[in-house]
């Protein structure tokens, strides 16, 4: 590694008779600080002009150089303002350049905004960045920059590798009423109807079954596990999604939320008036009018429940804190084309989020597995499998990992067959649902902690309505007489089709 930094302190005015040498006396020690011997920063070149000092500092694996001007800046700082009454008005750099070495080698070029420059040779690569102001220093963005470089490099060698994926277990083969499109018939019969994007109209006997499922999921899981309900919210702001890693991927796939500038009538006359006399919504206009995203909409649902207990410290009373939701939307922009309501925009979903000492995250995980499996082994009788794949937070967040050796932190994926998309070898089969045990990735992300330095994991399972749905009509069919038993006793009587004339 090494560093060339060309950067320049400025003063809040010219320093005329200062004896900038013997104030830098103590210089070399300080930039030596926390490094080996004679392995800390250096100042090769150094020249006052006016109201500033123009310095290129270097160095090797130890003490950054823009470490080393802030450390200069304090020295400077307390000397100039007791003797000369002279304050350091700004820091900036005209250059730097950086040199490091790769794990390995890039399989092909690479862009990273702030670079003026980039080559890589062999495993070696060099970086030029020019024109960076104090806070671009300060907050270590160079050292960031160096870890996003091997971050990109290493996607190279695994673009297009699938996710991990491993079958754990697998119900038996079952005889299905039909291999018909389930969201074709639901919409044919008026079961359901879509709405632009992405988003549908579940009307009664839809809406009917889904919520005979959600009631199913209360009665079979949540209420004998002891599962209290919550309400999260479904506006999510940057700072949930810094602290659980979204804001590190997510925006091609997120819904922004962007208040108005101004709720004043008199700012939106404009608007108003050309809908009023052209029919058409201004949109153009409307986005001026608009402040920059605050966020967006809900995307996986238990990020934003976080905040509650962020930097809190849990009790073992309270421990495993066991909550769910089931209090509104979370809304994905998907890509391509209308898909049916295996893939919607806007989707409705349950989850249930658990923290807790290790033992009981696992333990939790392994009981919920056990009551899900009796939810679609014995009252929807469906076709089904478990699958451990890369943990949902890695997937959302772009990273692919490999799967934990003891397949205990990760994902469960919960995947049944579709006989409409062919045979069950060849066609996709539909996650509909997840169990994940987070390991300390959440506890840590915000911050909660338990007695004395106990470690904290959580664990988040998320249910997906819509899915269950079209799992359901895909094997069993729209005729209640063919649905299982244990179905048709939970559901009652279905609400007359709606015809229209
Ligand atoms: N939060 C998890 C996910 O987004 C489970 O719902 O997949
Ligand atoms: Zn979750």
């Amino acid at each position: 590694m090494k560093f060339t930094l060309e950067c320049s302190l400025i003063f809040s005015k010219p320093l005329k008779d200062v004896d900038i040498d013997s104030l830098l006396q103590g210089s070399s020690d300080v930039l030596q600080r926390g490094a080996p011997k004679g392995q800390g920063a250096r100042i090769q070149k150094l020249q006052l002009k006016d109201d500033r000092l123009e310095l290129t500092i270097t160095s090797g694996r130890y003490v950054r150089p823009h470490d080393a001007l802030f450390r200069l800046k304090n020295l400077l700082a307390s000397e100039l303002g007791k003797k000369y009454h002279i304050g350091i008005r700004d820091t900036e750099a005209k250059s730097y350049l950086i040199e490091f070495e790769l794990e390995c080698e890039p399989k092909k070029d690479l862009e990273i905004i702030y670079a003026k420059k980039i080559d890589f040779k062999g495993k070696n690569c060099i970086l030029l960045l020019e024109d960076l102001d104090e806070g671009f220093l300060k907050k270590n963005c160079v050292d960031r920059m160096i870890s996003l470089i091997k971050e990109k490099i290493q996607k190279q060698y695994y673009e297009g590798k699938e996710e991990y994926w491993e079958l754990i277990w697998s119900s038996i083969e079952k005889k299905h009423v039909w291999s018909k499109n389930p969201t074709e018939v639901m919409e044919e019969r008026g079961w359901i109807m879509h709405r632009g994007r992405g988003q549908w109209i579940f009307g009664p006997i839809a809406t009917r079954i889904i919520k005979t499922m959600e009631q199913i999921v209360v009665d079979e899981l949540l209420k004998p596990l002891s599962v209290d309900e919550v309400i999260i919210p479904k506006a999510v702001t940057w700072d949930v999604w810094k602290k659980s890693g979204h804001a590190k991927n997510l925006y091609g796939e997120i819904y922004y939320l962007c208040p108005p500038k101004s709720r004043d009538p008199k700012q939106w006359e404009d608007v108003v008036d050309i809908y009023k006399i052209t029919g058409e919504v201004p949109t153009k206009l409307i986005k001026e009018k608009i402040k920059d995203p605050i966020g967006g909409m809900s995307y996986a649902q238990c990020p934003p429940f976080w905040p509650y207990v962020a930097g809190k410290t849990l009790s073992d009373e309270a421990m495993p804190l066991k909550v769910f939701d089931r209090s509104g939307t979370s809304m994905r922009y998907e890509s391509g084309g209308i898909h049916g309501i295996e893939r919607v925009d806007e989707f409705h979903r349950i989850e249930f989020v658990w923290i807790g000492y290790p033992d009981q995250v696992k333990k939790l995980h392994k009981e919920i597995i056990k009551h899900y499996k009796h939810i679609f082994n014995e009252i929807l009788d469906l076709e089904w499998r478990m699958a451990f794949v890369t943990p949902w937070f890695m997937a959302q967040e772009g990273l692919l990992d490999l799967a934990d050796e003891k397949k205990e932190i990760g994902t469960i994926d919960f995947e049944a067959y579709l006989p409409y998309r062919g045979t069950r070898k060849d066609s996709e089969w539909l996650e509909f649902q997840n169990a994940s045990n987070n390991g300390d990735k959440y506890p840590k992300g915000f911050n909660v902690k338990a007695k004395g330095s106990n470690e904290l994991y959580s664990g988040c399972t998320g249910i997906g309505l819509e899915r269950w749905l079209s799992v359901f009509i895909a094997q069993k069919g729209i005729d209640p007489e063919n649905w299982p038993k244990e179905f048709r006793e939970r559901i009652g009587t279905v609400p007359n089709e709606i015809r229209f004339l």
